[in-house]
């Protein structure tokens, strides 16, 4: 079993760090914030993520995972440094790599000769040479190995992603380092692809943005299927049992967000632009979901007669999709801020809207129940795909509502089902 340090105990660290102690590695992951460490010292976990705080109290008592403040102290004795810091979009839509320089150049000294910086956070195509440079510089052995294996974890599905990943992808010039690497998930049943740094970083990109093109794709389609009277459900249906297509990541919405697909769609364009190709249609996939926003706050204005000023307006789910508390770049929060922006009078409840603190959402009133924001609003906008939206009560929700109307942007509901209530349902692409 391994030592390994984790610097950066954020969605990506701290799954990390969790899981790596789950494969039986003594592992100590770091932070800055000292308040942070201290809550996780005593289990406490500050995101919303299944059977993270189970493997973290497994690992706390288990002696097996610690936490420190800052990443010198992590990583004295490490035989891997695995960086999970933040990678956030720069202003001309590059990743902002001044986090993961500063921990290079501060842990560069400290390291054993034989030790492995890892990265785990996405970063831009050559990042693994300008870490080996600035290790360098900053005196660290020359034998210190460098090398990426990025990560796929979905929030809210992160602990299964790692420990039954789809793929692990290993990139390293020198393989006895790449096979190191790889000796850490020798208990994890998945495909290894071994590669060089610079294709592993491509291979993260390269995923996200076919996600994210797959999403733009079928928030076209949706587009069409509306004006033509197709459901967009059955044709994702229909075209997803071709295994060349595959049926994820092809349900409508209001667009995708979160911390990753925008900023990565934005990197890979201006990682692009940089050697003079444009890719255009990663444009295209940017601008769709862009429009996609438009298109869901128009929806909604359509069904109030053209017009949302002084309506009350009822919305449900804020986060930027479902079993995180993650609100980053959402959709959701978005529509509710731009339905407000335009005179509506707009009220959200979220199944995490203790944790909303007011006024974040500027112009929006955050209530702590489902029902009551339905009171008197003139239509109800369904803008995260909670599961417990299905199972509400719609008798009594048509009841409370001055019309009963529903914009459902993430077809999750019974439109069937909600017509023969008598709800006006409109959803995307049906
Ligand atoms: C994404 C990738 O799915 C992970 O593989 C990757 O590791 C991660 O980014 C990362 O780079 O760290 P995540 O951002 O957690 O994961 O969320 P997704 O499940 O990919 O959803 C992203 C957005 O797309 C959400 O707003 C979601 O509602 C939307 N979406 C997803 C759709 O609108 N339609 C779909 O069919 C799927």
């Amino acid at each position: 079993m391994s030592r390994v340090a984790v610097v950066g105990t954020g969605y990506v660290g701290l799954t990390t760090a969790a899981c790596l102690a789950r494969l039986g590695h003594d592992v100590v992951a770091a932070d800055l914030d000292a308040e942070k460490v201290a809550r996780l010292r005593k289990g406490e976990i500050p995101i919303l993520e299944e059977r993270l705080p189970a493997l973290v109290a497994e690992g706390l008592e288990e002696k097996r995972l610690q936490f420190v403040v800052g990443a010198a102290e992590a990583v004295r004795d490490a035989e891997f440094v695995f960086l999970c810091v933040q990678t956030p979009q720069g202003e001309s839509g590059e990743a902002d790599l001044s986090a993961v320089e500063a921990v290079v150049r501060e842990v560069g000294p400290l390291l054993a000769p034989d030790a492995v910086v890892v990265t785990k956070s996405t970063v831009p195509v050559g990042t693994a040479k300008r870490i080996a440079r600035w290790l360098s510089e900053a005196g660290a052995a020359h034998e210190v190995g460098v090398a990426s294996n990025p990560e796929f974890l979905r929030e809210g599905t992160a602990v299964r992603d790692f420990l039954e990943p789809t793929r692990i992808v290993i990139g390293c010039e020198d393989t006895a380092v790449a096979v190191r690497v790889s000796d850490l998930y020798r208990d994890v049943p998945a495909p290894l692809v071994v590669t060089d740094a610079a294709s592993a970083e491509m291979i993260k990109y390269a995923s996200n943005v076919f996600l994210a093109t797959k999403i733009s794709y079928i928030n076209s389609i949706a587009v069409i299927c509306e004006a033509v009277n197709a459901d967009v459900k059955d044709v994702a249906l229909g075209m997803g049992y071709d295994p060349r297509i595959g049926r994820d990541f092809l349900n409508p919405g209001p667009g995708f967000g979160g911390s990753c697909l925008p900023k990565d769609s934005a990197a890979l364009l201006k990682t692009a632009a940089g050697i003079g190709y444009d890719f255009e249609l990663l444009r295209g996939v940017i601008e769709v979901n862009a429009r996609q926003r438009d298109h869901v706050v128009g929806k909604v204005r359509t069904a109030l007669g053209g017009d949302v000023r002084g309506r009350k307006i009822a919305v449900w789910g804020l986060t930027y999709k479902a079993n995180t508390d993650d609100l980053r770049d959402s959709p959701a929060l978005e529509i509710a801020a731009r339905l407000a922006e335009e005179g509506g009078d707009v009220h959200a409840y979220d199944p995490i809207s203790g944790e909303i603190a007011g006024g974040q959402v500027p112009g929006v009133v955050i209530a702590d129940d489902p029902y009551t924001v339905c009171e008197d609003a003139e239509v109800l906008a369904l803008l995260t795909e909670w599961d417990t939206f299905r199972w509400l009560d719609f008798r009594s929700v048509a009841a409370s509502m001055a019309t009963p109307r529903i914009v459902d942007a993430r077809n999750l509901l019974d439109g069937v089902e909600l017509r023969h209530l008598g709800f006006d349902y409109r959803g995307i692409g049906r």
